[in-house]
């Protein structure tokens, strides 16, 4: 894993936004991997920022994202669908019909999960997937214990990943249970994978993805088996390395 160090925030989401928009002139027609949260917010800004100015165009980008909420409508103000158009897609020229997110209507939806793997086989695979951490150490929504070999399917939300993400939500009891998530064997498809850590909050799960060993407790250890991974962290982050 190749680590860069950068000041803070602003800078993570500049540098992380430069390293998307370099795979989009390198191959116009890249398939991104994009993730939602809070952190990739900033870099999603950048790009809005670029396409204004430079008009870069992703007239023939298709973005798959790795998760959404199960239970909550497409234009529920917290769901993930909602999230994407608001924080990118709305504000840059990508068709409609580029942009996935995995949709289940309800926990026993198996079948959502296999065809979100067939949609992203029939799309070659992500070139470029950007993935945020959660404190426990989950990529995507799978949580700690998950297999290695997951692919995308229904996951249950932690009890402490519904806490994380209650911010968004009005009462704890509106934060969905249950979420549909790539798996974790589907990420490491992805031929690159930038990992974006910021704040304080990260710097205890960066610091065990750093000296643990691979293991299924801490779900993003399964990086350090990729080829091509860059971690941008902020000093925050990087506090207690
Ligand atoms: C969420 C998302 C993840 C995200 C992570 C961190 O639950 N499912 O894709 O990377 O948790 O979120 P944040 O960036 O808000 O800290």
């Amino acid at each position: 894993m190749k680590l860069i160090e950068v000041k803070n925030y602003d800078e993570m989401s500049k540098v992380a936004a430069k390293a998307i928009m370099e795979q989009i002139q390198t191959k116009p027609n890249s398939v991104l991997g994009l993730a939602t949260g809070g952190t990739p917010i900033g870099t999603y800004q950048y790009l809005i920022a670029d396409f204004t100015k430079n008009q870069t165009s992703y007239e023939k980008v298709i973005t798959v994202n790795l998760d959404e909420y199960v239970g909550l409508e497409k234009d529920n103000p917290q769901s993930y669908s909602y999230y994407m158009k608001e924080q990118l897609f709305n504000h840059i020229d990508i068709p409609e019909n580029h942009t996935y997110l995995p949709s289940a209507k309800n926990i026993d939806d198996e079948e959502a999960g296999r065809n979100y793997e067939k949609l992203i086989d029939s799309l070659g695979g992500m070139d470029l997937q950007i993935l945020g951490i959660g404190e426990n150490g989950h990529i995507g929504f799978n949580e700690p214990g998950t297999s290695f070999h997951s692919t995308t399917g229904i996951v249950k939300l932690t009890d402490s990943t519904r806490e994380a993400n209650a911010r968004y939500f009005a009462t704890m009891d509106e934060v969905p249970t249950h979420a549909i998530s790539m798996g974790i064997a589907t990420i490491m498809k992805s031929r690159k994978i930038v990992l974006l850590v910021s704040g304080v909050k990260k710097a205890s799960v960066l610091n065990q993805l750093f000296h643990s060993d691979i293991n299924e407790d801490l779900p993003a250890s399964i990086l350090k088996k990729h080829p091509n991974v860059t971690i941008i962290a902020d000093q925050e982050a990087l506090s207690i390395l």
